[in-house]
């Protein structure tokens, strides 16, 4: 049947009706009245959403990745220590894009589906005498592997230290709780095709003052991503090009939605649902990636049952019922595969997966259910 796909894979996430709708009408200009106050009100919704009032936020048309690169490129300059903590393929996106900018980059690294160990990274830290590390990058919410780190533990030990802390929390803001202000987090980044429900195109990122003091001693070159650029606009409403003004329009939807649920109910939405998969396919027999206690809420990677591959198993979730699983990525591919429960997902999306992981499981002829 046409129009009854459903993807649950870890973004692009499933986008609510009103916000596809939204999306469906003709753009309004970008320099209206009606646009600035939409985008404003955006603004301040995304400082909701951080729990922040002390960072500013800017809005760039791009993926998630153009807001990592627009994190580095404004605040490091070439020659400058990075401390890049790498627990999966997205970790370790940082570290390049900050050796492509002149970084001197030291990776700090685990096993698939494991997290970073604080005594081992308060260890690193402590034995920079120097204060030679600059930067430290970290993922929340690893995507290919679904594990999350110890944010707040993490950043507790990084500002000790001294040195600026960028998080990548495409995959978490909007689905684990973060606290810029309260644990002191300098740039945070994040996608629109994630838990914010609407297709990619937009990102975002958080800016604190220690970060702009850092901006004032950077060097790396910068155009379309520099800060400044952005903050000048935003302190006349506007934006310094032109935005993609119908995404605009419909994260504007997406945040009525997510106030009407409230940031904590959100949250407790996504560790329910986390919770409820992990132990429905426990019981279905199937062996997780991450352990419990560092699992990230927003997608679960699965090893397939034994002689099974990753393509019979997705093909099976998608021809027999249409529903869209993700491969794994880079050392994990085809040894795994993922399930994204974030963004616009229900209890009943859960349920539904696990009747249908069951399905899957019966047709592939092996023995579920322990
Ligand atoms: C944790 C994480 N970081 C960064 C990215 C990169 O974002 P994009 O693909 O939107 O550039 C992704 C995308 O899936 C992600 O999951």
């Amino acid at each position: 049947m046409q129009d009854k796909s459903f993807l649950m894979i870890p973004g692009p996430t499933p986008v609510p009706e009103s916000v596809l709708v939204e999306l469906a009408r003709h753009p309004i200009g970008h320099r209206s009245k009606e646009f600035s106050d939409l985008f404003m009100s955006c603004i301040e919704d995304l400082k909701w959403l951080g729990k922040t009032k002390d960072s500013d936020v800017f809005i760039y048309t791009a993926s998630g990745t153009g807001a990592m690169e627009a994190a580095i490129s404004n605040v490091l300059s070439p020659g400058d220590k990075v401390l890049s903590l790498v627990i999966g393929v997205f970790g370790k996106r940082f570290g390049q894009i900050a050796s492509a900018f002149g970084g001197n980059v030291e990776i700090l690294t685990v096993e698939p589906g494991k997290v970073i160990d604080l005594e081992v990274l308060k260890q690193k830290l402590q034995e920079d005498k120097n204060k030679e590390i600059k930067v430290v990058t970290v993922t929340h919410s690893e995507t290919s592997s679904g594990a999350a780190n110890d944010l707040e533990k993490i950043a507790k030990v990084v500002k000790n230290h001294g040195a600026l802390l960028i998080v990548d929390a495409v995959t978490s803001l909007g689905c684990m709780n973060l606290e810029i202000d309260n644990w002191g987090l300098d740039i945070v980044v994040s996608g629109s095709q994630k838990g914010f429900m609407i297709p990619p195109g937009l990102s975002f990122i958080y800016v604190s003052k220690q970060a702009w003091d850092f901006y004032k001693k950077s060097k790396c070159p910068k155009f379309y991503w520099d800060f400044v650029k952005q903050k000048k606009s935003l302190d006349e409403q506007t934006t310094p090009f032109t935005p993609n003004v119908s995404f605009v329009c419909g994260l504007k939807k997406a945040f009525d939605m997510m106030k009407k649920e409230g940031l904590e109910n959100i949250i407790s939405r996504h560790a329910r649902l986390k919770s409820r998969l992990r132990n429905g396919l426990k019981d279905l027999g199937l062996r997780l990636l991450t352990e419990d206690i560092n699992a990230s809420a927003a997608i679960t990677a699965i090893y397939p049952p034994e002689g099974v591959s990753i393509s019979d198993i997705r093909s099976a979730y998608k021809k027999d019922w249409d529903i869209t699983v993700a491969n794994g990525q880079d050392s994990l591919k085809d040894k795994i595969f993922r399930i994204g429960h974030l963004g616009f997902v229900s209890d009943r999306d859960i349920e539904m997966t696990l009747a249908v992981t069951e399905k899957v499981l019966e047709k592939l002829k092996t023995p579920c259910r322990v």
